[in-house]
Formats: C-alpha cells, sequence, structure tokens
C-alpha cells in the first residue's frame, strides 16, 4: 500500500543494519515497555477502537448534517490538525459536502475570529470543542466566544443540541460543563496523546462530518497496523523510513523537508510536522521538520534547495493516481507554445515536474531523497497513511533514545503568557 523508496537517499549505512535495534524496538512499542509507554493506545487503536462511539458518532452526524450549514472545530495541536489534514487532502480545498468545516480555537488571532463570527453570523452552526484537558487557552476562548453567539441567537436549548465537547472521559472543565449543559460528549483515550489522536473521535467527528467515510479510514489503519506489525526492517517500509531519516541526521542533515505535489496536502505535512516536531524535539536532539508544495514552491524555496547550505533531505510523498485529471486543451494560435502538451493531461505534467525534480536535487543539488508512495487517495488510503506515520515516528524517536510522547517544552511559553496576563496562580 506504501511504498518507501531509498535507492536517492544517499545512505552512508544500510538501514538493514539496524535490524537487531529495530527488533528490539519494535517489541518494546507493542510489549509497552519503553518511555511513554501509557500513551502507546493509538497501537491496537485501529482494531479495539470504541465501536460503540462510531455509532454514536455517525448518528449525530445523521442528527446534525442537515441542520446545519457550518460545522465550528474548535481545537489546537493535536486536537485539530488530523482532522484538517485528512478532511483537506480527501475533500480537496473547494469541497461539495453540505456542511462546511471551519477551524477556530487554534489562534488568538483576533482578525481571523472576528471574520469568522461575521461569516457564520447567518448561518446554522455548530460546535464541536475538542480539547483532551479542557483547558487549553486559545480553544477556550473561543469556545467561550461562539457557544455565547450560539445560545444568543438560537436560544440555550438548541445550543445544548449543537455543541459537541470531545474531551476526557471523566476530568477536566470541558467535561464538567458537559455535565451540566448535557452535551453530547466524545472521548479522548487515555492512552492517546494529541498527536496520535486523529482515529479517535477527535478526528473521526469532524471528518465523519465532512461526509468522509470514517469506516473506511479506520480499515485502512487497521490494514497498516497488520502489515507494520512485523519486527523485519527488509520486509517494513515504516521502519525503513523511521531508519533512514536517522541515519541522514547522524550524516549532517538535521532537516527534513516533506514534499508533496498536491495543494490540498499542505495541511498533511502541517500534522507530519507536528507529529515528528513534538514527538523528536527534545534533549537538544531532533531533526528539524519542514514542507513545501511543489511545484508551487520550486519557484520560492527550490533556489534554497538546490543551491543553498546543505542542511536538509526531502521526503517525498507521492500519489499515483490524482483524484481527479484534466487533459490539455490543442489551441490553434499556439501562442504559449504548450501545444507539444496538447491531449497529455496536468497530472502527466506534475508527474515529470515530481521527476526532473527529484533529479535536479539529488543529482545536481546533492540533496538526499526519501520517496514514499502512494497508490492514491482514498478514505482508506489516508487511514493506513496516518497509521505509517505514526508507527514509523514512534520507532525512529525511540532511536534517538527519546520518549517519543510527551511534550515538556510546550509549557514554558505558557507559564510566562498566564504570568505576563495576570492569571491567578500563575
Ligand atoms: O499533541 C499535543 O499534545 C498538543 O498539540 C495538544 O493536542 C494541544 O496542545 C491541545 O491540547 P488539548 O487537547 O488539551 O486542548
Amino acid at each position: 500500500m506504501i511504498k518507501v523508496d531509498l535507492s536517492k537517499a544517499k545512505l552512508a549505512e544500510s538501514v538493514e543494519s539496524y535490524k537487531d535495534q529495530v527488533a528490539s524496538i519494535h517489541d518494546m512499542i507493542h510489549n509497552k515497555t519503553g518511555a511513554g509507554n501509557d500513551f502507546l493506545g493509538w497501537v491496537d487503536l485501529p482494531l479495539n477502537y470504541d465501536k460503540e462511539e462510531a455509532e454514536a458518532i455517525k448518528a449525530k452526524v445523521d442528527e446534525l448534517k442537515d441542520e446545519i450549514d457550518v460545522l465550528l472545530v474548535c481545537g489546537i495541536g493535536g486536537s485539530y490538525l488530523g482532522a484538517r489534514a485528512a478532511i483537506e487532502a480527501l475533500n480537496g480545498l473547494f469541497p461539495t459536502n453540505k456542511v462546511e468545516i471551519i477551524y477556530v480555537g487554534n489562534t488568538f488571532s483576533s482578525n481571523y475570529i472576528a471574520q469568522v463570527k461575521e461569516y457564520v453570523k447567518d448561518k446554522e452552526f455548530a460546535i464541536n470543542c475538542i480539547s483532551k484537558s479542557g483547558t487549553t487557552t486559545e480553544t477556550s476562548i473561543a469556545f467561550r466566544i461562539f457557544k455565547d453567539m450560539l445560545e444568543k441567537t438560537k436560544g440555550k436549548e438548541v445550543a445544548r443540541k449543537r455543541i459537541i465537547a470531545t474531551t476526557d472521559k471523566a476530568k477536566g472543565a470541558l467535561k464538567t460543563l458537559s455535565n451540566n449543559e448535557g452535551y453530547t460528549t466524545f472521548v479522548v483515550p487515555d492512552d492517546v496523546g494529541g498527536r496520535y489522536s486523529v482515529l479517535t473521535a477527535v478526528g473521526l467527528f469532524p471528518i465523519a462530518m465532512a461526509g468522509i467515510d470514517i469506516d473506511a479510514l479506520l480499515a485502512g489503519a487497521a490494514k497498516a497496523r497488520e502489515d507494520l506489525n512485523n519486527p523485519n526492517i527488509e520486509e517494513n517500509p515504516a521502519y525503513q523510513y523511521g531508519v533512514a531519516r536517522q541515519i541522514l541526521c547522524k550524516q549532517g542533515y538535521p532537516a527534513e523537508m516533506f514534499v508533496t505535489y498536491e495543494l490540498q496536502l499542505q495541511m498533511t505535512a502541517e500534522w507530519w510536522k507536528q507529529l515528528f516536531g513534538e514527538s523528536e524535539g527534545k534533549e537538544g536532539k531532533g531533526i528539524l521538520p519542514t514542507s513545501a508544495t511543489f511545484s508551487t514552491d520550486l519557484h520560492s524555496l527550490g533556489q534554497f534547495i538546490q543551491e543553498g547550505t546543505k542542511v536538509l533531505y526531502e521526503t517525498v510523498l507521492k500519489i499515483e493516481k490524482p483524484i481527479s485529471d484534466i487533459e490539455i486543451p490543442s489551441d490553434p494560435d499556439n501562442l504559449d507554445n504548450l501545444n507539444y502538451l496538447a491531449g497529455k493531461t496536468v497530472d502527466f505534467v506534475n508527474k515529470k515536474a515530481c521527476e526532473g525534480t527529484i533529479d535536479a536535487h539529488v543529482n545536481t543539488g546533492g540533496v538526499p531523497n526519501i520517496q514514499i508512495t502512494m497508490d492514491e487517495l482514498t478514505p482508506y488510503t489516508y487511514g493506513y497513511m496516518i497509521y505509517f506515520f505514526e508507527k514509523a515516528c514512534a520507532l525512529s524517536v525511540y532511536l534517538l533514545d527519546v520518549n517519543p510522547f510527551n511534550q515538556p517544552g510546550v509549557e514554558v511559553y505558557k507559564k510566562n503568557m498566564f504570568k505576563l496576563l495576570g492569571k491567578p496562580g500563575a
């Protein structure tokens, strides 16, 4: 389902030489014996996810989908990136699904929040507030603003039906409020961290509201769980990728650029950046995750990649078959000299751009290149891809002897901010 090609990665060591280390980390992941082992719920999630909750998610979607125009997904970081990545990847940037998904709670930008308020003021909207802790400031502020708006325009009764909280099963401010108000609630499992939570209700409810088949998404992830539950690196592409990136880091490439050729995969890159950046960037270690969308960014960052400081390697996510393709028309005047492409498709050009760019970056620019290929973008393959990167990330970070599942560094700015804001007790 996913192929990893390391033939252009310029690896100084073979990934197979990590065979024993990989096998023992594989055991650590599956037997839950490594650092952060209380956050390994994602490993078996595609099999033992809460089936009743999945049905409740679909029932809530059925209840709301004809009644609302907009779903406000209110969350930040791991509480929204996965859903947004999947929705944009699968529905594209101009979706035809009746319910429009808009993301709030991910910023303190008053400009943005005010614009969303203006945009939804004459629309029927619902709010899915997603917060494991229930206390994240960006999310809580936006939720307070839009909850107030909904209650004032529609009344408390309607608001109660249109607010869905995804949070801890028992504790936190959002859970308490939900109990008091009688909101529908979905659960963020204790043993799944934010950046690994897309296949829980955190991702599943918004993804289902966007009209995407969550059963297929979970089935794809389950297939990946089966395929990648293999300690043998020679047969496990997720582990090959996870090891290759650490070899390149050791070779003097501290930055990884995640490249796609699809604008609708930009949020997938954002999700990937959080997954790897927050899992790995600790104790003065880790690879800086960056991203680019080609050919768009070949007209900006392309220069640096080709001839700038040699700090990065590229990981290209290739999709063999586009969701839709367009034929380039013939033009009798041919003033743009494009008739040599008439009858070819835009995706054909995209593929040639990819081929030519890899050659230019690898052979002329000396930039190592990892290629990851998927057949197509469907809910099933996307579910597979999510699990692939989660597994690769866990293995890769354990190779660095770092706990992949905590994020102690993200608290520092919050402490300063709370002091400056005069938060009681800060
Ligand atoms: O991965 C993480 O842990 C973070 O990105 C969190 O998901 C993010 O900070 C939001 O936290 P919460 O879900 O508690 O509101």
